[in-house]
């Protein structure tokens, strides 16, 4: 049976083509790639990205922070990450005195770096695939503890690739003693704001400088000051150069999570009704929170973190609805359902694959929904506001606020809250009241006094039962990562035989914050019908875009003068017999969230870019990689050197990056 399904001729591929830059590769395989990879510009080898026996790239990329990519550009252990994932740090050490999120912050020498407690970052030591050990017998917490072992400050985790049906050891050195070297003003680093942020044309200077230390034998260690700077086995040259469109580049980094193989009952939930609905609902939590930063200063600082994160998602999914949508990639997986369910008509593995992988999700989804709903509702209140917020002057000016939150996040709750699914402290709660808005100012009231968080209490101890229900049906704690045993056994299914039948597809494992290879070239796209977007931007638009009247355009003085005077020095480049600096780049590279501070290196393996966006419908590219419209959005290495020399001051950091 096997043998007459790999020969009859199997053209899914036809419908949904190996696209050209589409992947996120494993290093410890990227041998397999090498070759397209020379294809399309690259100059070095597999060993020279991932080796076990040499210093290799690998060894100069970093998890940051749990959740972002970071890379090291010295010997001495210097970091550079994305702003905004610098972000908490720089906020902890800033006050009114030292404003380090508005003025920027540069250590002038080693010892005015700063500490950051609880903040890590993870080097790989190795990958192994673990599955036939763990098939023979082996223990995974016996795996674990014995790389754990190898060495100091290693930690170790098995992660699942393919829904399970491979398993990779993954061997990692901790460093808890990472300081804050620099950042730019916000005005620089968070340029643009949430106006500008998934969207193309950028002029975001979003990077931040920290430093690994450690012990005196060079070895992960907790903060002291005995510490001294970690010798890195392997750094990354940064190159002037540049990129130009149609270079090679390359992106080393950590992406957190995609969904590229689930069925097109998944993405029409996504793109239909998931998508839209949480978008709806953030709307008005949105346009509530705008109000009151618009209505007072105080309260446009203290909402401000806020709004960008719920903006933040808010934004991507509308990008995201968009993408699927013009692209009908509901459609085209439903024919690529046809196919396969054509191809494997009868064959006792697979032939009823995909009839249980649909009753499984319609079994699933309303349930899901409920869930969804959950989160982005009632779980969006406080459960009280702490003493250090009523403390603060405009604790008061805040009531209006929070009130139209909980009304928001009630109303929302009974009006897309699927039957079957209403909490009952809720339906008491209403019946009491005589209406949902009556209810939801009860419990504010409540909660704001702080004299009764009883109400609350006991409707969010009604929602975690539900929560703990919800899971039991389901069997999954996520639907776009589905970790339920019965879906996950499913999908490993499904995708290993399309891996076996699709012969012209190429396939690599979903995203998982595990180190990944994406490569691709710097290109420009098509924005709208005659509108093509040019992949470079240049420190003129940001004057262009620079409006003191504007939050989120009012540069910095000291960038208006380097303007006027043209001062880059040696950053300055010449386009079209203009002398400019380049700030930020486009490249077909297949990235994520987590991806956020990757290196984007050229051809030699040179720093030419850190990594931090996707322009707005690229953000498809978590189910659906188009390359004709899915671009990473990179800040050029000559800016932020630019930036790190004549708006920093920091030129000792240059001094010991190994510039060419
Ligand atoms: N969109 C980028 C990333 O997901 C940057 C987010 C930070 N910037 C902002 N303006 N909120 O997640
Ligand atoms: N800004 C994202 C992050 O924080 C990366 C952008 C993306 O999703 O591609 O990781």
């Amino acid at each position: 049976m096997k043998h007459l399904l790999l020969t009859l001729c199997f053209v899914l591929s036809a419908l949904l083509p190996a696209a050209a830059d589409e992947g996120m590769w494993l290093p410890s395989l990227i041998a397999e790639r090498i070759d397209d990879m020379r294809a399309k510009g690259f100059r070095l080898t597999a060993e020279d990205i991932y080796s076990i026996n040499r210093a290799s790239m690998k060894d100069a990329v970093v998890l940051f922070g749990g959740g972002c990519t970071g890379e090291i550009v010295s010997d001495r252990g210097l970091l550079l990450t994305n702003h905004h994932c610098g972000y908490d740090a720089i906020q902890r050490h800033s006050s009114v005195e030292h404003d380090y999120l508005t003025h920027g912050f540069w250590a002038r020498s080693r010892s005015e770096e700063l500490p950051n407690e609880g903040l890590n970052v993870r080097i790989l030591v190795r990958m192994e695939e673990v599955t036939g050990r763990l098939a023979a017998g082996e223990s995974a917490a016996a795996i674990i503890e014995a790389a754990e072992a190898e060495g100091t400050g290693y930690r170790a985790s098995i992660e699942q690739m393919y829904y399970g049906d491979q398993r990779y050891l993954f061997v990692y050195e901790q460093f808890d003693d990472v300081r804050l070297v620099g950042a730019p003003p916000s005005s620089i680093g968070k340029f643009g704001g949430d106006t500008d942020n998934w969207i193309w044309p950028r002029h975001t200077g979003d990077f931040s400088v920290f430093r690994i230390y450690a012990s005196p034998d060079n070895k992960p260690a907790a903060y002291s000051p005995e510490n001294v700077p970690y010798r890195p086995k392997r750094h990354f040259a940064v190159s002037t150069k540049g990129v130009k469109e149609g270079d090679f580049t390359m992106i080393y980094g950590f992406p957190g999570n995609t969904q590229e193989y689930i069925l097109s009952d998944a993405v029409r939930y996504v793109a239909r009704r998931s998508d839209p609905t949480k978008i709806a609902i953030r709307d008005g939590r949105l346009a509530i929170i705008a109000e009151a930063q618009a209505s007072d200063p105080a309260l446009r600082i203290c909402y401000a973190a806020r709004h960008a994160s719920i903006a933040n998602a808010w934004k991507k999914w509308q990008g995201e609805v968009l993408g699927l949508e013009r692209r009908r990639v509901c459609e085209e997986r439903e024919a690529y359902e046809e196919r396969f369910a054509a191809r494997v008509q009868g064959d006792p593995r697979y032939g009823d694959l995909l009839p249980q992988l649909k009753a499984e999700y319609a079994r699933i989804l309303t349930p899901y929904f409920a869930r969804e709903m959950l989160a982005e509702t009632l779980f969006t209140l406080p459960a009280r506001y702490s003493e250090a917020e009523r403390a603060e002057p405009f604790f008061a000016k805040r009531a209006a606020c929070e009130r139209a939150l909980f009304r928001h996040a009630l109303k929302q709750y009974d009006r897309h809250c699927p039957d079957g699914y209403r909490l009952p402290a809720f339906l008491d709660g209403v019946a009491a009241a005589g209406s949902v808005e009556a209810y939801a100012d009860r419990l504010f009231e409540a909660t704001w006094s702080g004299s009764d968080t009883t109400q609350l209490t006991a409707l969010r101890s009604d929602a975690s039962r539900m929560l703990q229900h919800i899971a039991w049906m389901l069997g999954t704690t996520s639907l776009r990562n589905p970790s339920s045993k019965r879906l996950n056994e499913l999908y490993a299914a499904y995708v290993r035989a399309l891996r076996e039948v699709d012969t012209e597809r190429a396939f690599y494992p979903d995203a998982n914050l595990t180190l990944r290879v994406a490569y691709g070239t710097v290109a420009g796209y098509e924005y709208a019908d005659g509108e093509y977007h040019t992949p470079h931007t240049t420190i003129d638009g940001i004057i262009a875009k620079d409006n003191p009247a504007i939050y989120d355009y009012d540069i910095p003085q000291a960038l208006r003068d380097l303007h006027a005077r043209k001062d880059y020095g040696r950053w300055a480049t010449s386009i079209d017999g203009r002398r400019t600096v380049p700030v930020c780049f486009l490249a077909t590279n297949h990235t994520t969230g987590g991806n956020s501070g990757s290196p984007i290196l050229n051809g030699r393996g040179e720093l030419v870019g850190i990594n931090f966006d996707r322009t707005w419908r690229s953000t498809m590219s978590d189910i659906r990689f188009d390359p004709t419209v899915c671009r990473n959005i990179a800040v050029d290495i000559r800016y932020v050197l630019l930036v790190i020399d004549r708006i920093g001051g920091a030129g000792w950091l240059l001094d010991e990056m190994t510039i060419r």
